[in-house]
């Protein structure tokens, strides 16, 4: 009879392991080259090594063949063990569990653990894990005039960014990022501090009193606490909401190699601190096409402004006239996204506490209207996870440029969670890759400046 051990799923062993040939023959030589097909883990990914296409030349002297793919769009950069993606099937998985799974029984800080350390914690573990994460939520008070240096309408966005790269200058011993008990206190602190960050930063738009962190309060209820609390000795947060944004942060924890966490592995390969590598992560998931779609998918509904609106919308969008589709597509998932199938239904949750969305209705048409679009359809253009996360945080109150900052809370867990394991992964080096150049051969320098020191023209007012 098998042990109990025996019966525990062994972890994989994150080694690569040849499991065939790929026969190339360069037209130029006439010569054939044997390159080993290498499959990694148990869904049985393959790649060749792009540095085997190095030898590859035909004269000695040559620099050997390259692989050209702006965009990393057929490109492994990492062998990584946390996340799981079929973008065919619509599958996610954190560390072998179904994201369905995580959602419906886990904490968020449960999966930041089992992110960063591959198995969820021992009760021993998450006890101590919560506390060390609820003992580092207060920042430094200079964090506050700093962030009283922003103008009363920065995007939160910009104010996280510049912040979490400052928290750098507090914590110089974080540059020593090989000494685990650095990396761990770091990490910690990264967690334990973002909520309160982007909390300030919220507050700060408002114009009201910075809130510090409650201690007695668990890492959701505390955020929100942060974020709403007035003059009430002790906030109580609506259950519906802390249910609702526990799932959202687990849902956005992490996403194997997206443009953010590709942001912060090359930027963390330069071995500069977490801070600031996480701040590159949260620069990175700024923008409109990444997690700054959940913005302008409430952008783009209220511009359409009525169900009816619809169709023409979708023409426009179809024939260039118009934006993309905000919170449709997905470089990877190639069938609906199961984050926003879980969003929908926490959707629906969330509006029987507080009462419908004015603009679902107009959600559910564009929703409706694509998926039964040939354009949509033959492009495999699914709802991704900010098509209804908009509309959730929306009736919650949070103000629409807020949205992309609950993303960054929680991704936080899954940046630090990769960049550890970067620094872990001997394969590693500093990110660098190679171009294709395609610019001038050498020419002679002839300027074609009359004054190298031009004065600069003064202005109207200081005439
Ligand atoms: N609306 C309309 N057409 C689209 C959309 C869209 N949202 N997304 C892709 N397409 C079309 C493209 O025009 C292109 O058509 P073509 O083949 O006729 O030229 C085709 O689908 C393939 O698009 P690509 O841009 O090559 O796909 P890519 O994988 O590079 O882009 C991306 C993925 C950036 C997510 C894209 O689908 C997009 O811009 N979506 C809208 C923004 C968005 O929702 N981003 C959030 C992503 S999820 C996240 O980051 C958390």
């Amino acid at each position: 009879m098998a042990t109990a051990q025996e019966t525990l799923p062994q972890a994989p062993s994150g080694e690569l392991r040849a499991t065939g040939t790929l026969d190339v023959k360069d037209s130029r030589t006439s010569k054939a080259y044997p390159f080993q097909i290498l499959e990694g883990g148990v869904e049985g990914d393959t790649a060749v090594r792009a540095m085997d296409l190095r030898q590859i030349k035909t004269a000695p002297e040559e620099f050997g063949l390259m692989t050209y793919d702006p965009a990393f769009m057929n490109t492994a950069s990492c062998k990584s063990a946390i996340t799981f993606i079929d973008g065919d099937k619509g599958i996610l998985r954190y560390r072998g569990y179904p994201i369905e799974q995580l959602a419906e029984g886990a904490t968020f800080l449960e999966v930041a653990w089992l992110l960063r350390h591959g198995e969820l914690p021992t009760q021993q573990e998450y006890e101590k894990w919560v506390q060390d994460i609820t003992y580092h939520t207060y920042v430094h008070e200079n964090i506050k005039t700093f962030l009283q240096g922003f103008r009363y309408d920065a995007h939160p966005m910009a104010m996280l960014c510049s912040t979490v790269a400052a928290l750098s200058s507090f914590y110089p011993e974080a540059n020593d990022i090989h000494d685990p008990e650095q990396r761990n206190i770091s990490i910690v602190r990264l967690l334990a501090k973002l909520p309160t960050l982007a909390a300030f930063c919220y507050r700060h738009v408002k114009g009201l009193p910075f809130i510090y962190p409650d201690n007695d309060l668990s890492y959701v209820e505390n955020f929100l606490s942060m974020v709403a609390r007035m003059s009430e000795p002790k906030y109580e947060a609506n259950p519906v909401f802390v249910k609702a944004l526990e799932i959202l942060f687990i849902l956005h924890a992490d996403h194997e190699q997206n443009c953010s966490t590709n942001a912060v592995r090359a930027v963390g390969s330069s071995q500069v601190d977490p801070f600031s590598a996480i701040a590159a992560g949260v620069a990175a998931l700024y923008g409109p096409l990444h997690g700054g779609a959940n913005e302008q998918v409430l952008r783009m509904i209220s511009e359409i402004g009525h169900p009816k609106n619809v169709p023409a919308f979708i023409n426009d969008v179809k024939s260039g006239k118009g934006s993309r589709l905000m919170g449709f597509g997905h470089r990877v998932y190639k069938s609906y996204d199961p984050r926003a199938k879980i969003v929908k239904r926490l959707a629906d949750e969330v509006f029987k506490q507080v009462g419908m969305d004015k603009d679902l209705e107009i959600a559910l048409k564009l929703e409706e209207v694509a998926l039964n679009d040939d354009y949509f359809v033959s492009r495999k253009l699914y709802p991704n996870v900010d098509f209804y996360t908009g509309l959730i945080y929306r009736s919650m109150a949070f103000p629409t440029d807020f949205f992309t900052v609950l993303f960054a809370v929680a991704r936080t867990a899954g940046w630090l969670s990769q960049w550890e394991e970067m620094l872990n992964d001997k394969e590693q080096k500093i990110a660098r890759p190679r171009q294709i150049y395609v610019g001038y051969g050498e020419r002679e320098y002839q300027s074609k400046l009359k004054s190298k020191f031009p004065q600069p023209k003064k202005d109207a007012l200081r005439k």
